[in-house]
């Protein structure tokens, strides 16, 4: 239960929360959800059940476990997943802040009155010294989780963590459903069916980026927490629990958030600017519910927060365990060197939001999307007896088994490969456009 809730706690966060309303607000409606939802299911899944499986049968952390189930040939795996999870956390950092202080901000002021306040209030907080304070402030309260330990600070955290976030999203997704234009809300962005937008490449690129990176697989964060797991638990079972907690997640937030957008006309913000929905389109929409609305923005800012802590900590595992674990080092010395290191690595996002923005496009979606590919190659075909014998060792039906290692040979290779490519061409026109 630990191990799901710490796993579930890394799939969680602000990619569902911000990730998804902005991709599914980008025009490609019911058809960027089904691809997410497909992906998620027919891709992630086994390759997210792989990656446990390396953590768990070579009980190593990132860095060193390719090299031990794969040969000295799988060493730059490693450090691609190093790499990825060392530039995600640097700007991930930087929106845990921004999400911080607008918990502060609406326990103490008055929620802003129009757009133009609040734009004037974002670019207040994602700019200069405070941007750089909540990137430090995120950034140490991270690093204090984790170097307490992966059961007395990760796994203490998401035991109550977890649900607590959960029930507050209920509630919020309740509250929603009565606003006078939620059903508009689902029906624009959510529910929008056109058939010509499941072959679209910037939908393709949104679906691929959006299942990577909320679900977390592909970078070794999940393959760090699975080196604890003893031989009895069932991991296919855990992964399904994980995939299916983090996309009902999306998907709610997603019903919280259109419905407030739609019912306050703040449509064109939304897709106009990454940031938009969270951070400027809610506030602003809450504000015309006077009290009401302060206590939702309240609720809403804490429950990303708590899901945006319980994801970085699995980030920083990522390097810090390496390190433990390559160079003998003491946990508490790898964790604050790994912290001051993606402090001065984040600071060109958290002064510049364009910069935070290509960050994600590359960390979040191409490297993660590459390391997918890989650890799929590593377990599907180069270390498959390992695959099959951890899982059918602690117990999982053999024909069970069978199907995801067909999934994770003949599946998720090649839809990834396509993924790969057509979001590195989009990602190139549209930062040549
Ligand atoms: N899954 C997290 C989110 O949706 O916000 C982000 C994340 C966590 C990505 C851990 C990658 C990872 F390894």
């Amino acid at each position: 239960m630990g191990f799901v809730l710490a796993a579930a706690g890394s799939a969680v966060g602000l990619g569902n929360l911000w990730g998804f309303a902005y991709r599914a607000s980008q025009g490609g409606g019911g058809a960027f959800v089904l691809l997410y939802v497909l992906i998620v299911l027919a891709v992630c899944l086994p390759v997210l059940v792989a990656e446990m499986v390396l953590g768990r049968s070579t009980g190593h952390a990132p860095l060193i476990a390719p090299v031990t189930a794969g040969g000295r040939g799988w060493r730059p795996l490693g450090w691609l997943f190093l790499a990825s999870a060392v530039g995600i956390l640097s700007y991930y950092a930087v929106l845990m802040g921004w999400t911080g202080r607008s918990l502060l901000h609406a326990l103490m002021d008055p929620l802003p009155a129009d757009i133009a306040g609040a734009e004037a209030y974002f670019k207040g907080i994602s700019s200069g010294g405070d941007a750089v304070l909540g990137h430090l402030v995120s950034l140490a309260l991270t690093g204090a989780v984790v170097a307490a330990g992966v059961r007395a600070g990760i796994e203490r955290l998401t035991r109550w963590a977890m649900p607590l976030l959960f029930l507050m999203l209920l509630g919020l997704l309740i509250w929603a459903a009565f606003l006078p234009a939620a059903r508009e809300g689902y029906g624009t962005f959510l529910l929008r069916w056109d058939a010509s937008k499941l072959s679209d490449p910037a939908t393709i690129r949104n679906a691929f980026t959006q299942a990577f990176f909320s679900i977390g697989t592909g970078i070794g964060a999940i393959l760090a927490y699975a080196a604890y797991l003893d031989r009895h638990s069932g991991i296919p079972g855990e992964a399904a629990a994980v995939v299916g907690m983090d996309t009902a997640v999306g998907l709610m937030a997603g019903c919280v958030t259109f419905p407030v957008v739609a019912s306050f006309g703040l449509g064109d913000v939304v897709s106009g600017s990454t940031v938009g929905a969270l951070f400027i389109a809610l506030p602003t929409g809450l504000a015309s519910l006077g009290a009401a609305g302060r206590v939702v923005a309240v609720v809403f800012f804490l429950l990303a927060y708590l899901a945006a802590i319980t994801s970085a900590v699995s980030l920083l595992e990522v390097p810090a365990s390496s390190l433990i674990d390559r160079l003998g080092w003491s946990r508490p010395r790898a964790v604050w060197l790994c912290v001051a290191a993606i402090a001065v690595l984040g600071l060109p996002s958290a002064l510049n939001v364009s910069v935070l923005e290509r960050m994600d496009a590359l960390f979040g979606g191409v490297l993660l999307i590459a390391g997918g590919l890989a650890m799929a190659l590593l377990l599907g075909w180069r270390a498959p007896r390992r695959y099959r014998a951890d899982l059918e060792g602690s117990g999982s039906p053999p024909q069970l088994v069978g199907a995801l290692l067909f999934a994770l040979r003949w599946v998720s290779p090649p839809a990834i490969a396509v993924g790969l490519v057509v979001s590195v061409i989009d990602l190139a026109r549209s930062w040549a456009g």
